[in-house]
């Protein structure tokens, strides 16, 4: 067996010297994460043993239906990050609008807001297949000592200062960045402890997968079109391999190990594609970013697009380098 002997406990404080502010705020909020993230995979893992599969009876905001497991591991992390006196907001999918942490103080004065999507892929939960967790974290812009407000979680993904996943798959991973590269840490889950198993993380320069639901190929831009055709057609003696999941986390992380792209892009029935710009592009753009990967729109960078709104949606091009790159040379050629 391998040995892997850091733990996600010490590579943080470890670490912790790099961040940009080392008030130990940021390290307990990963923290925190660790040990939510912990709670929900204990659950996804009884999924089918106890009644915590299916419908949980309503929609969010989105307009989607909310499953059990959407709603428990939104209400784990809410109650987790609020417990620990460390955020002074969160925003979420499955919540209209963010929510203000006040502390038990009840002075305002914590500095961090997490945007996150608690479960990612969860309409494949019910088939026992991999789901996730991700997570973006940002300093507040408003001052200390008053609520937080819409402004602090519109901002650029390219002020995160933290953002990671976790993926409940074969085996759990916790993924994350604090803008010093990417680290991938597995749990044992006999003793409850994360371990640092794939250090310093980068997508593969180019590669072969392309991950897209062509189920809605009639409807999508020419460019994407194009694209997909180029994928398969202009290869002949070593062509790409179509890969989709359905989980984000997911088709991302076997991205990020094999060489891929993930395109989520806009069709003629969703005008600006499905994925959420907030709790899904922009942590998996700045988590690419620094593993050598890229993240687009099909036109420009994803971590400088400045946000309207919360639940705001953008089309979603990610992955190594030389295919995103030329993705976007198709959109453009068919502008
Ligand atoms: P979520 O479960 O958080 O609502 O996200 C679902 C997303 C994402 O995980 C996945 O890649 C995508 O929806 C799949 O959408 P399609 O079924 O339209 O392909
Ligand atoms: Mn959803
Ligand atoms: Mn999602
Ligand atoms: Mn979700």
């Amino acid at each position: 067996m391998k040995e892997h002997n850091q733990t996600l406990g010490e590579f943080i404080i470890e670490n912790q010297k790099s961040f940009k502010y080392t008030s130990g705020e940021l390290s307990r909020l990963i923290n925190s994460i660790r040990l939510a993230a912990k709670v929900v995979n204990h659950e996804v893992n009884k999924a089918g043993l106890v009644d915590i599969v299916g419908d949980y009876g309503g929609k969010n905001i989105q307009g989607e239906d909310q499953k059990k497991l959407d709603v428990y591991a939104n209400e784990t992390f809410i109650q987790t990050l609020i417990n620990r006196e460390i955020v002074c907001g969160i925003a979420s999918e499955e919540n209209d609008s963010f929510i203000t942490v006040q502390g038990n103080n009840k002075d305002h004065n914590n500095k961090y807001v997490v945007l996150m999507d608690p479960l990612d892929g969860s309409s494949n939960i019910d088939v026992n297949v991999s789901v996730g967790t991700i997570f973006s974290i940002y300093r507040r812009i408003t001052p200390v000592g008053q609520p937080v407000e819409m402004e602090d979680f519109l901002q650029p993904g390219n002020q995160q200062v933290a953002a990671g996943y976790i993926i409940y798959g074969t085996s759990t991973m916790l993924v994350y960045t604090t803008g010093h590269g990417v680290n991938g840490f597995t749990l044992n889950p006999a003793i409850g402890t994360y371990y640092l198993s794939h250090p310093d993380m980068k997508f593969p320069e180019d590669g072969k997968i392309y991950s897209i639901n062509e189920g809605n190929y009639i409807h999508f831009p020419q460019g994407v079109k194009d694209y997909i055709k180029y994928c398969q057609a202009q290869r002949d003696k070593d062509p790409y391999t179509s890969r989709y999941i359905g989980s984000l986390v997911s088709d991302f992380h076997r991205n990020m190990i094999k060489g891929g792209i993930y395109m989520y892009p806009k069709s003629s029935s969703a005008e600006k594609g499905k994925l959420r710009l907030l709790y899904e592009c922009n942590p998996l753009a700045f988590i690419a970013e620094q593993a050598n990967g890229r993240a687009s729109d099909g036109f420009q960078r994803i971590l400088d697009i400045q946000p309207t709104e919360l639940h705001e949606r953008v089309p979603f091009f990610c992955g190594s380098n030389r295919m995103v790159d030329k993705a976007e040379s198709f959109m453009k050629a068919a502008q």
